[in-house]
Order: structure tokens, then C-alpha cells, then sequence
């Protein structure tokens, strides 16, 4: 069996307890992994006097996957956001974050089972503020046909590797015309060359409003920056919240695998958190490197563990705790 190296990021707050069980849990798959574990994050700041020291970045750049735990960004100042930093490193443009219901959870819907696709290196994240005139401030919304081309690319891609059948671009063409209008047109371009997939369009504030009322219609969705990132926690809301909704930041050869949710410091080191997130992005990450079936078995074993109900965290109404929860799902692979 092949070996395969993978950088640890085990993070901040909550980030080393989850992410312990997530490793766990892969290792129980029997896929043959070998961890490099390095520091990002409020850590490596305090080690290293950088939060994204250059051996973390080195070691993502020759490993070329990471499983990587949450990591603090002081709001307001302090440093920049380590996300950021390592997303713009190593030009991982693609934010994918599957949104999928389980049975047994309690939502108003029962047929959601979407991928968000969202550009992740443009928009208003560019970082480029700056004060015209002291009371007045500007930002950027920078949008290329080049990033836009690219983000089509994946979309379109993922939907013909993963048997998906609808890509919907959400955009405010119909008021920041030159823009959406360029990410847009570039959507365009690229579906005409995709036409086993459905495609269509809707603009952000409907997308928003269908995405309550019947996210079910929702296939690939396929975003700018900003727009992407509130849809993604919209969407998680939507299944249950943010413990359960993994993601992963993906480039040419490079991807980045974690939770959507943050660091959660109001729960750390109280054994408390839900590993779920994680351990969905493990699975998401053993699926990328081609580790097909130990991923199905570990989504299987998550969704046996949550609609059985018996082992729950508190976010989810239960009072089972990260390790317990790490061990069910252990359990229940055993039990596939
Ligand atoms: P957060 O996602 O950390 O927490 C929001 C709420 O959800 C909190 O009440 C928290 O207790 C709860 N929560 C989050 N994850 C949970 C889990 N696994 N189990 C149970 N409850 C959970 O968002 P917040 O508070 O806005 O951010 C905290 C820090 O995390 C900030 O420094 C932020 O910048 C960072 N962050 C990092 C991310 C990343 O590394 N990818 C993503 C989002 C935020």
C-alpha cells in the first residue's frame, strides 16, 4: 500500500483536540499516512515570533496536502489572517465546501446536498484599503478574467469528477456591471464548453432567499470571494451548523484541508468541540489523494454515528464530548 505524507496543522483553540481525533480516525481507516506536524497560528507565533513560519509553508509546498486545524486572527489589528497568508502562498484559488444534511439531524430540510465552489484569492479580499480623505475609506473588489477562468475551470471540473449535474453562478452583475459582469461573462464562456452540465445564473440577493426556501435546487454553486464565504455558512446553518461542514482550499497541485468553522475559543481545551467538521475534511482529503473507499467509510461511519444519536457534542443537543464522539465513529467504521 502506498504512503502517502501529509502536513498536520494542528492550529489554535479547539484546533489540536479536533484535529487529534481526526487523525485518529483516518488512521483507523488503515490508509498508510505519515504525518509532518508543523505550527501556524497563535503556536508558531509564539515559537517562531511568525505565525506562518517558512518551514510550514515549505512543508505544505512538498507534501502538497494538508490537514490543517483552525487558526486565530486577531480582529481589528495584529497580524494578517494565516488563512490568508497560506491560501495567497500557495495559490490555492478554489474554496470547495461540500453541504450535505444527515439523517438525524433536525432541519426544515431534508434534500440538501450541495458543493459551494467560491473564488479565493480576489474580490475584497484583495487587502488593498486604503482612507481617501480622513471619515472616507476605499476598498478594492479586484475581479481578473484569469481567476475567474480558472474558478469556472474547477467548478466544471468537480461537477464532471464527482457525477454532479448543475452549476449555478451567483453574481451582482445587474449592478456592479464591469466586475460580476467580467466573472460572470468568464462563467459563461466556460459552461458553453461543459454542456453534459446544467447550468444557470441567479443574482445574489434571490440566491440568498432560494438558498432558505429551497436550498434542495442547489447543486455547484459557484461564487466570488465574498459572496462564497457567506454563503458557505449560510448553507452550513442549514444542515446543522458549523460543526458539521468541512471545506478545503485548493490549487494546481496543492490542497489545503479543514473545518469551516474557526477556532472556537469560548470551547477550548474543554473537550468539548465537535471533531465532525474535521474529520468530514479528513475524509474529503483521503477522497483527493485517491483513497476513494477509506473516505466513503469514514462519511458512512459519521453519518451512522449522527443518525443513531446515541453519541452527540453539545452543538448538536448532546452531551458527549470530542474523544467520545472520535470513538464512536471509530466504532462504527469497525462495525461497516
Ligand atoms: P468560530 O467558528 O470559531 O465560532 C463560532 C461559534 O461556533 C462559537 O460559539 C463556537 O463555540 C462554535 N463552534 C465553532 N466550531 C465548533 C465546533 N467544532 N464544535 C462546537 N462548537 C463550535 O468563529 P469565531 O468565534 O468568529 O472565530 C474565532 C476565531 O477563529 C477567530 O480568530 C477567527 O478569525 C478564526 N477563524 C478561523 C478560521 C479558519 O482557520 N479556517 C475560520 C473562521 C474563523
Amino acid at each position: 500500500m502506498s504512503k502517502h505524507k501529509i502536513t498536520l496543522i494542528p492550529g489554535d483553540g479547539i484546533g489540536p483536540e479536533i484535529t487529534r481525533v481526526a487523525v485518529e480516525v483516518i488512521e483507523a481507516t488503515g490508509v498508510n499516512v505519515e504525518w509532518e506536524s508543523v505550527l501556524a497560528g497563535e503556536s508558531a507565533l509564539c515559537e517562531y515570533g511568525d505565525p506562518l513560519p517558512d518551514e510550514t509553508i515549505a512543508s505544505i509546498r512538498k507534501n502538497k496536502v494538508a490537514l490543517k486545524g483552525p487558526l486565530t486572527t486577531p480582529v481589528g489589528g495584529g497580524f494578517q489572517s494565516v488563512n490568508l497568508r497560506i491560501r495567497k502562498a500557495l495559490d490555492l484559488y478554489a474554496n470547495l465546501r461540500p453541504v450535505k444534511k444527515f439523517k438525524g439531524i433536525e432541519t426544515p430540510f431534508d434534500n440538501i446536498d450541495m458543493i459551494i465552489v467560491r473564488e479565493n484569492t480576489e474580490d475584497l479580499y484583495s487587502g488593498l484599503e486604503h482612507i481617501v480623505v480622513p471619515g472616507v475609506v476605499e476598498s478594492l473588489k479586484i475581479i481578473t478574467e484569469k481567476a475567474s477562468r480558472r474558478i469556472s475551470h474547477f467548478a466544471f471540473s468537480i461537477a464532471e469528477r464527482w457525477n454532479r449535474k448543475k452549476v449555478t453562478a451567483v453574481h451582482k452583475a445587474n449592478i456592479m456591471k464591469l466586475s460580476d459582469g467580467l466573472f460572470l461573462k468568464t462563467v459563461r464562456e466556460e459552461a458553453v464548453k461543459h454542456p453534459k452540465i446544467e447550468y444557470n445564473e441567479l443574482i445574489v440577493d434571490n440566491a440568498a432567499m432560494q438558498m432558505v426556501i429551497n436550498p434542495g435546487q442547489f447543486d455547484i454553486l459557484l461564487t466570488e470571494n465574498l459572496y462564497g464565504d457567506i454563503f458557505s455558512d449560510l448553507a452550513a446553518g442549514l444542515i446543522g451548523g458549523l460543526g458539521l461542514a468541512p471545506g478545503a482550499n485548493i490549487g494546481d497541485e496543492i490542497a489545503v484541508f479543514e473545518a469551516v468553522h474557526g477556532s472556537a475559543p469560548d470551547i477550548a481545551g474543554k473537550n468539548i468541540a465537535n471533531p465532525i467538521a474535521i474529520i468530514l475534511a479528513g475524509a474529503l482529503m483521503l477522497e483527493w489523494i485517491g483513497e476513494v473507499d477509506a473516505a466513503r467509510k469514514v462519511e458512512k461511519a459519521v453519518q451512522n454515528v449522527i443518525s443513531e444519536g446515541k453519541v452527540r457534542t453539545r452543538d448538536l443537543g448532546g452531551n458527549s464530548s470530542t474523544t467520545e464522539m472520535g470513538e464512536a465513529v471509530i466504532e462504527a467504521m469497525e462495525k461497516l
